[in-house]
């Protein structure tokens, strides 16, 4: 069994990367946790909580701005030894602008969940500092969640119908404020990339894997003001436990710890809550939607993304 000493996580200052970062290094096997983070300070300040949290000094800051391929690039050549695992966890809306376009082409949106991380899966590989794993991690919303995000539902699943959603063309069938300028098409896509990966890289593991809905972090904080006090003081902490819309923190976190180097997964797959859930146990998600498994869908998405990286 490859064992997992090193592991990357990007968007670890704050929210389920910092808590992932906790429970890692609470366990026997890490020996290293490297902080992909694009604000310095603000990553210095998560390494010394972590310090002090876990009693451990196995932290060490990495900057990296998703956004910016140059600045992966530059925290790959900074990187002294390869990692075993990476943890693709930076994401979330978008901002206060998901839908402006990134000089990339890409939305705010899209590309804070998937440009940086395509660029720095292609480079850890191409220069050797990628052992055995990668963790993208996903949302129940790239299968759709009854009653609150509508599965994505594409014509063809093209890679010009992909780019289109990427740089946020797409515009049939309307994306609904819930669907926030396409957060779980976009999760989709980058579910389907993971899965692409499994099969062009077969000495390296991909899985995808959702938190859940998850409180406690900082997803809320660019909501117009109205709008996050109520989620983040009312419906996310009271209202939603209480109906097991939501779960903590920890139990978010502790699924990449659930998932990562458990042998019994299969590369490609991807797992979240049951159908209809956004908590609880994780379960295959192919079987819940089959378009996930579909290896053209695979590569299209690939291919889609990659004609953004220049
Ligand atoms: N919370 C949920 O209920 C939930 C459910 C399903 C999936 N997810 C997914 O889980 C992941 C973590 O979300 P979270 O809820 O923990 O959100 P969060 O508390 O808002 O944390 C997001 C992290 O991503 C970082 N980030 C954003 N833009 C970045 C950039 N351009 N370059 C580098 N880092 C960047 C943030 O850094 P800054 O502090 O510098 O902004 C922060 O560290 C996301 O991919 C999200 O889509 C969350």
């Amino acid at each position: 069994m490859k064992k997992n000493k090193s592991i990357l996580i990007t968007g670890a200052n704050v929210g389920l990367g910092k808590e992932a970062a906790k429970q890692l290094a609470l366990t026997t096997e890490t020996e290293k946790i490297y902080l992909g983070c694009r604000n310095d300070q603000k990553a210095e300040q998560a390494k010394k909580e972590l310090e002090a949290l876990t009693n451990k000094s196995i932290f060490e800051v990495i900057v990296l701005d998703v956004l910016n391929p140059d600045s992966v690039r530059n925290a790959v050549r900074e990187l002294k030894n390869p990692v075993d695992a990476l943890i693709l966890n930076a994401g979330g809306q978008g901002g206060k602008h998901p839908g402006a376009l990134t000089p990339s082409g890409m939305t705010n949106i899209a590309a804070t969940n998937l440009l940086g991380h395509v660029v720095l899966v292609d480079e850890l590989i191409k220069v050797g500092k990628l052992n055995n794993e990668v963790l993208y991690v996903s949302s129940e919303g790239a299968r759709g969640i009854k009653g609150i995000m509508k599965r994505p539902s594409l014509k063809t699943n093209s890679v010009s119908e992909f780019i289109s959603v990427l740089n946020g063309s797409f515009s049939e069938p309307k994306l609904d404020g819930s669907e926030s300028y396409g957060y779980g098409y976009i999760k989709y896509i980058g579910t389907l990339w993971a899965s692409a990966n499994a099969r062009k890289y077969p000495q390296i593991k991909f899985i995808s894997v959702s938190p859940g809905n998850t409180s406690g972090t900082a997803g809320y904080d660019n909501l117009p003001l109205l709008t996050k006090f109520l989620f983040k003081y009312i419906f996310a902490p009271i209202v939603m436990p209480l109906i097991g819309m939501i779960h903590s923190l920890q139990k978010g976190a502790a699924r990449y710890v659930e998932v990562l180097g458990n042998q019994d997964l299969a590369s490609g797959d991807f797992y979240a809550s049951k159908d209809g859930k956004v908590t609880g146990a994780m379960v295959e998600q192919g079987q819940i939607f089959p378009d996930l498994k579909n290896i053209v869908f695979q590569d299209n998405a690939y291919e889609a993304l990659h004609s953004f990286i220049k």
